[in-house]
């Protein structure tokens, strides 16, 4: 079996008390690898590095093509060992091989991407009184503390790490628990790409020990953090008393809403990639269906059909859909499901756990389509993060609107329709970040700024948005004239 120590400094390290912890195969709860279980003493230690990293100039001041070249080579190498890569995320999270693959793929994206743009950070010339010049410089923060989940491991790794070190600054991530293997392997791929010891260093331990350590740490200067509502909250509560920025991004209960002019095939594709896709285990997942009620069985039948064809197994197979993370994480989705028949809702396909032969031994839920799930309750406006559906019905724009507007979350909306007019009073009217119109998801996404409304946070990952958050603006004033 595999041993992963801490990665500081450019090499693997014991914890400091030498403990460590199992990551497991939700598949099958088989143990794949023990891990360093990082604690107080450990984040400092990091933190101490990457502060020292940073102030050695030997990375913030390398030419920026330089940073880029390193970042471009680190997106050949994440290339390069896409199979183990994509192996290995789907042994620890459980996600099938494909998905795992594109999520590889993605992650090589970022790299490349923020690659492109490390010597493109610009500032500005403001005309001020005769006699001066004034300009902005985009300066990076110093150390960036990056707490990551379980749902994208590699991908959320690389959003936020290759922005943050496109800009200059030396990071410190904490990968979740169920799922630290990827996060680590990227320190081994960007110490081969280049990057000097101590830029990127990974703390993997649990939430509470160094995931709160690390946000609460005095040493860093900017935190992002992407996971549920409470820990974020915390985070924020931690960095409010450094008074250090904060991006978060908190999930959501994203709507598809899909009109009785849409191209209805097609809709019901995007509707069920939506929630399928990593077992509905995804901050932008399309959780919520609202329907027009002109084609409510229609549309229905459509949508139950394809989720009934939809096979799910270990994502070593390959199948459609995988396992939930965490017996915790299934504990709860099969909590929804229960609550969901006490609120009334109506069970159209799935609604239970799949238990036969080898499932047995994984955390396998059915993909599960709820109708008439009432309007305000828990299951239409909680996250659930699950493979499990919410119909609501409405019969015109404006109820759409509302509906899709009735809960604390707006961080992403599907629209379905031929009438570019509803679409784009959808688009306009909606609370979300991002609003998708005949088509859901982005397949990554990387050149996109996404981020939230409402509880499901703010701040902008992804595209050059994001990469705004990790500099900070000084101006300088300069006086020529007499
Ligand atoms: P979580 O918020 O506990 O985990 C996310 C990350 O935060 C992990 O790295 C964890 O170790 C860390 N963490 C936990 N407690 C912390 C603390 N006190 N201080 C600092 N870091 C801490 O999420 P969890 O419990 O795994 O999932 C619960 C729910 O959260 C899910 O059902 C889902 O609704 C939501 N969630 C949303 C995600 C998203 O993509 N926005 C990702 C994961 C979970
Ligand atoms: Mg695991």
């Amino acid at each position: 079996m595999d041993r992963y120590g801490l990665w500081i400094r450019g090499e693997f390290v014991d914890s400091n008390r030498n403990e460590c912890f199992e990551t497991r195969n939700p598949a099958d709860q088989s143990v794949i690898a023990r891990v360093a279980r990082g604690r107080g003493e450990d984040v400092d230690a990091a933190v101490r590095v990457a502060r020292s990293t940073f102030e050695s100039d030997e990375w913030q001041s390398m030419h920026p093509a330089e940073r880029g070249r390193i970042l471009l080579r680190t997106s050949e190498l994440i290339r390069r060992n896409r199979d183990e890569l994509a192996t290995l995320e789907t042994l620890d999270n459980g996600k099938p091989l494909k998905q795992a693959q594109t999520d590889i793929e993605v992650s090589a994206r970022y790299f490349e991407y923020y690659a492109g743009v490390a010597d493109k950070i610009l500032g500005e010339t403001i005309p001020v009184s005769p006699g001066y010049i004034d300009f902005t410089q985009r300066e990076p923060f110093g150390v960036c503390a990056l707490i990551i989940p379980w749902n994208y491991p590699m991908q959320v790794a690389a959003r936020t790490a290759a922005p943050a070190l496109a800009a200059g600054n030396t990071v410190v991530l904490k990968p979740a628990e169920e799922t630290p293997l990827t996060a680590l392997k990227l320190g081994v791929l960007l110490k081969e790409a280049g990057l000097p010891d101590g830029a990127f260093n990974v703390v993997p331990g649990f939430g509470e020990e160094a995931g709160a350590a690390l946000a609460a740490h005095p040493g860093i200067d900017h935190v992002s953090f992407t996971g549920s509502v409470p820990v974020g909250t915390e985070v924020m509560t931690s960095a409010a008393k450094n008074i250090v920025p904060v991006t978060l991004e908190l999930g959501g209960k994203s709507p598809n809403i899909v009109f009785a002019d849409a191209d209805l095939e097609e809709a019901a594709r995007w509707v069920v990639s939506s929630i399928i896709q990593n077992a509905g285990q995804t901050c932008s997942a399309g959780s919520r269906l609202l329907v027009e009620l002109s084609i409510h069985d229609q549309f229905l039948s459509m949508v139950k059909a394809r989720l009934e064809s939809i096979t799910v197994g270990p994502g070593i197979r390959n199948p459609d859909m995988g396992p939930i993370i965490s017996e915790k994480q299934l504990r709860t989705v099969m909590g929804y499901i229960a609550l969901a028949e006490e609120e009334g809702a109506e069970i159209l396909t799935g609604g239970a756990r799949l238990e036969d032969g080898e499932l047995a031994r994984g955390f396998f839920v059915a993909p599960t389509l709820l109708d008439r799930v009432p309007q305000g309750g828990r299951v239409a406006t909680e996250e659930i993060f699950g493979p499990v559906l919410s119909t609501l019905t409405f019969e015109d724009v404006d109820e759409a609107i509302s509906i899709a507007n009735e809960t604390p979350y707006g961080l992403v909306a599907g629209v379905h329709t031929r009438d570019l007019s509803k679409a784009l009073t959808v688009a306009k009217k909606v609370r979300a970040g991002q609003v998708f119109i005949n088509t859901y998801g982005a397949g990554g996404g990387v050149e996109m700024p996404f981020g939230g409304y409402g509880k499901s946070g703010f701040g902008r990952e992804k595209g050059l948005e994001a990469l705004l958050h990790f500099t900070q603006l000084k101006n300088v004033l300069i006086r020529y004239g007499s």
